[in-house]
């Protein structure tokens, strides 16, 4: 446990983000299963924000996709000193953006998919993380446009996350969905990765 409480530190974003280069990516690059929700807006022009990105492709595949509106933001200082002119060159018309996801700055409803890998997940390992975690959530639905989708791809289960995401103030349909992770990039002769199982919770927000 003491452990994983490192990834909940802001300081240790920075120090993995200032000897950082090129894209990595937590848990897996892109999956079916979200590109199956982002045709379900049947539009390319549809704002996306990444909240938490760091150094992921996620944004670089959005563009190659044809998505037009994407937004990116981080709370790593260092992401923006060492790996920011980097991104912006390769993908200038997405916004790099630095900020909290704890208190987003955008108005209300501005976006109508918000995407979480790994930043819930890591914000639920620091100090005051309970609180944290209900900063975000509430957050990130406050930018929520209504009918929009607030996705949150995570390394636990709903058993696990229910405490943080069976709130009735969010007042929100939330389904999970699992998502298996196979090695397609396995060549002849490798040793083949086991299948790897991530949970999609998907928050849709309602007009009332
Ligand atoms: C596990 S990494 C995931 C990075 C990327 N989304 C991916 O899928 O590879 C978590 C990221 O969330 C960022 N992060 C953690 N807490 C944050 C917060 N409150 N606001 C903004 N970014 C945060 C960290 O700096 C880090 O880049």
């Amino acid at each position: 446990m003491q452990a994983l409480r490192k990834y909940g530190d802001p300081e240790y974003w920075n120090k993995r983000y200032s000897t950082a280069s090129g894209t990595f990516d937590w848990y897996f690059e892109y999956h079916p299963f979200i590109a199956q929700i982002l045709d379900g807006f049947n539009s390319k022009e549809i704002s996306i924000l990444d909240v938490g990105c760091g150094n992921s492709k996620f944004s670089e595949i959005l563009v190659s996709k044809g998505y037009k509106k994407i937004t990116c933001i981080d709370y790593s200082k260092a992401f923006f000193e060492h790996l920011f002119q980097e991104f912006h060159e390769r993908l200038p018309s997405v916004h790099y953006m630095y900020m909290d996801a704890r208190m987003l700055s955008f108005p209300e409803a501005s976006f109508d998919v918000v995407f979480d890998k790994g930043l819930l997940d890591s914000a639920l390992t620091g100090e005051l993380s309970y609180v944290n975690a209900k900063q975000i959530i509430k957050s990130c639905l406050r930018v929520l446009k209504p009918f929009g989708k607030y996705i949150i791809i995570s390394h636990s289960d709903m058993e696990t996350r229910k405490e943080h995401f069976l709130d009735p103030s969010f007042d929100c349909e939330l389904r999970c969905e699992s998502i298996v992770v196979t090695d397609n990039d396995c060549h002849e002769g490798e040793e083949r990765l086991p299948d790897l199982t991530f949970y999609a919770y998907i928050f849709s927000k309602h007009l009332h």
